[in-house]
């Protein structure tokens, strides 16, 4: 550790939100011996850390003095706003926040230009991981905007996310990844649960069917390759597989449904995709085709 990183680190950090997320960022400062000063709007939360070792502010204004670098962890942008607008500008002077809520890439902008009308330094960041990752070599963070902010205080930062990663100028741009990211994971959640719904329909546990849903799970990273470089290139070509083909496999995974009496909402929303895309004359084309369908909302009004 360098002179100027340990003058930081024994300056401290403050927490302010102290849900799952907020107690674990807290626990990991905690642990690298990071004097640590905690505030929360139910109390009881605060007490849970003080018996980790956290100094437990009076109030919001006292949690926001004790520290240069405040981290707030609450539920959303909005109840960020709220919380750190209940406080006079000045309370702020010489520090930084960290606001670590998931956001909209509109929130996340919101927020970046009330602190800039405000004169409030701060950073904003997406969380990417679980909080059990938190504070281990693995934990990603992504921050957009003030660059600055967090090469200031990357060391503290760098504790409870040691991939703590500068994505962009914009401030939107940390959320717009961490929704993209969370988008794959909540519909991989969801495939996987849709088809644990038709293999135990049929008597199978969910967990023999898992070897078979990774081995499908291992061919995704070329896939994903392949289409984002269709993507870029504007391209679909189906020299490989054509969509024509693939709306029969999606009408299987439809009647497979159906027959089992389960929700066919999710094998239905890719089959439409899929005749949309024939209709439209694209049969002969690549998946990859239906980016173009998925850039317009069709409940939108025309
Ligand atoms: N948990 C995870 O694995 C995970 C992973 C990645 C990102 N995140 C993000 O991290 C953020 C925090 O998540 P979390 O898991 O700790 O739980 P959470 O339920 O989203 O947030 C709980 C915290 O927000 C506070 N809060 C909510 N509304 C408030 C308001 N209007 N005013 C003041 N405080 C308010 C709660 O205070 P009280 O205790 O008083 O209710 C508590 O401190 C969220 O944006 C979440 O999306 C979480």
């Amino acid at each position: 550790m360098t002179q100027n990183e340990a003058a930081h680190r024994s300056a401290g950090v403050t927490m302010i939100g102290l849900g799952p997320m907020g107690s674990a960022l807290a626990q990991a400062f905690l642990t690298a011996d990071v004097p640590t000063t905690v505030w929360n709007r139910t109390r009881s939360a605060s007490e849970r850390m003080a018996e980790a070792g956290a100094t437990v502010a009076d109030d919001l204004a006292s949690a926001v003095s004790s520290a240069r670098l405040v981290i707030t962890c609450l539920r959303d942008h909005e109840a960020t706003r709220e919380v750190l607008g209940s406080l006079p500008g000045e309370v702020f002077g010489g520090r930084v926040v960290v606001v670590l809520a998931s956001s909209t890439p509109h929130e996340a902008r919101t927020t970046q230009r009330w602190a800039d009308e405000r004169g409030i330094d701060v950073l904003i960041g997406a969380i990417l991981v679980p909080t059990p990752v938190i504070g281990t070599p693995e934990a990603l963070i992504l921050y957009s905007g003030r660059r600055d902010l967090l090469e200031r205080y990357r060391s503290e930062l760098e504790v409870v996310a040691p991939r703590s990663t500068f994505v962009g100028d914009d401030p939107a741009t940390a959320s717009i990844l961490d929704t993209g990211m969370l988008e794959i994971f909540f519909s991989g959640m969801t495939a996987f649960l849709h088809a644990a719904a038709l293999v135990t329909s049929a008597g199978h546990t969910a967990s023999s069917f898992v070897p078979m849903a990774i081995e499908m799970l291992d061919i995704l990273p070329a896939t994903f390759l392949g289409l984002a470089a269709d993507v870029d290139a504007g391209e679909y070509p189906g020299t490989e597989e054509n969509i024509a083909m693939e709306a029969a496999a999606l009408r299987h995974i439809v009647d497979s449904s159906v027959e089992a009496g389960l929700d066919a909402r999710l094998p239905r929303l890719m089959h439409d995709l899929a005749t949309r895309a024939v209709e439209e004359g694209y049969g002969a084309d690549g998946w990859s085709r239906v980016v173009e369908l998925l850039r317009t909302d069709p409940a939108a009004p025309a």
